[in-house]
């Protein structure tokens, strides 16, 4: 064998292997040089290189939440098998490095090159198929229906704290961000029709969640922020296995959850949150937030043209995942159907009125209608 092809035996094998070794996989090497050093020099004819490598890949930093998130992590690493194959592992995590200081801060997910679902459903037609998201799409759910099922423990779930503390606690933060009366009721009149949000829809609530304590039954293992954002995909498996996916930020797992939470986190996604993310980059979303007394708010915006904004996939891909939680229902979790329908419609609302929050900063305030007006959408219906 000629020396160039042995230097590039020699390429090839350390790109594999070095990310392997140090970056689980994850992270790539990207400048991969081989030099020769006259000192390199044994009593053999074997050839010596001297090495040099680039690598990239991805952190994530944040004092707070890190912890949180390796926590969530632990949760769904230890909870099934197959479903660890799915998360990207902390950087540290499998060599037991234990450096308080770095354990403490830095979360790493040396994951580059990757595309989220949310990403390629929005450009699908130039990167994929319909049929292969279908596919990719199906074994996520499948995957999610297998950790909920290996995880499933009867137990009584406190609703209250899981939706109601959500609500009231988001319903005051933004009261008070907004400079409105924190002891007054608040009232929304959205594109002309009254919500008594604080007087109606919330005891409304309440007493639906408290009439629901008794019948849910079982808690699982969930990873509570399940939606495609937060699923990745590496560019260059884009359009091979559908098994190529990875569910990332898991700060919110819980280890007794309301499987009905995700499927709203997910579902919320689908419905509006898509067209909202996509308008944060465009920045071509207008509506109105006038406060017109101390306790209330008039909001306008164009119903009509922001649900024409909502490509058809998405809503196929909302309908198959309401088909999902039927027949994860009907096979795992077996509620009748008033009762997971009712929750999740709470849900639906929750998480989304509760997105309002999120969303009090320049930039982002745009989207503060939006969720509001189309959050009350999913109490009427699905
Ligand atoms: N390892 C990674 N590789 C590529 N992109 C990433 C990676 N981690 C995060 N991202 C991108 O950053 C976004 C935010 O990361 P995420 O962990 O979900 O943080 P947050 O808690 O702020 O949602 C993701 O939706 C994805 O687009
Ligand atoms: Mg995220």
């Amino acid at each position: 064998m000629s020396e160039s092809i042995y230097k590039k035996n020699v390429k090839s094998h350390l790109e594999a292997y070095l990310p392997a070794l140090w970056l689980e996989g994850f992270g790539n090497i990207v400048d991969l040089k081989l030099t020769k050093d006259p000192k390199l020099k044994g009593a053999t004819d074997a050839i010596f290189y001297k090495v040099r490598a680039s690598t990239e890949f991805v952190i994530k930093f944040g004092l707070n939440d890190v912890p949180k998130e390796k926590k969530g992590y632990r949760i769904l690493k230890n909870a099934s098998k197959t479903f660890a194959k799915h998360l990207v592992p902390l950087l540290g995590e499998t060599k037991g490095i234990e450096d308080e200081g770095l354990n403490k801060a830095i979360l790493l997910t040396p994951f580059i090159n990757s595309l989220t679902l949310h990403d390629i459903v929005s450009n699908y037609q130039r990167i994929t198929t319909k049929t292969w998201i279908l596919k990719v799409y199906s074994d996520y759910l499948n995957e999610l229906r297998l950790l909920w099922t290996k995880t499933k423990k009867a137990c009584k779930l406190s609703l209250k704290d899981i939706y109601f503390k959500r609500l009231s606690s988001r319903l005051q933060e933004f009261k008070g961000k907004k400079g409105l009366n924190r002891s007054a009721n608040l009232i929304l009149k959205i594109n002309g029709k009254t919500v008594k949000i604080e007087e109606k829809i919330k005891p409304s609530i309440q007493h639906k969640l408290e009439n629901f304590e008794n019948k849910v039954k079982y808690s699982c293992i969930i990873h509570g922020d399940e939606h495609p954002k937060n699923i990745l995909i590496r560019r260059e498996n884009i359009g091979l296995n559908e098994k190529y996916w990875y569910l990332i930020d898991c700060g919110n797992a819980l280890e007794q959850g309301d499987w009905i939470f995700s499927i709203a986190k997910i579902l919320h996604w689908w419905k509006v949150y898509f067209a909202i993310e996509n308008a944060k980059k465009r920045k071509d979303l207008n509506g109105k937030v006038e406060k017109i007394s101390n306790n209330t708010l008039k909001i306008e915006y164009d119903e009509n043209s922001f649900r024409k904004r909502i490509p058809k996939i998405c809503d196929e891909l909302y309908h198959k995942t309401l088909k999902f939680c039927k027949q994860v229902n009907k096979e795992v979790f077996l509620e009748p159907a008033s009762v997971w329908q009712e929750r999740l419609k709470i849900a639906l609302f929750i998480i989304l009125f509760g997105a309002v929050t999120r969303h009090l900063d320049k930039e982002k305030k745009f989207a503060i209608p939006f969720l509001i007006g189309e959050s009350f959408r999913f109490l009427e219906g699905l």
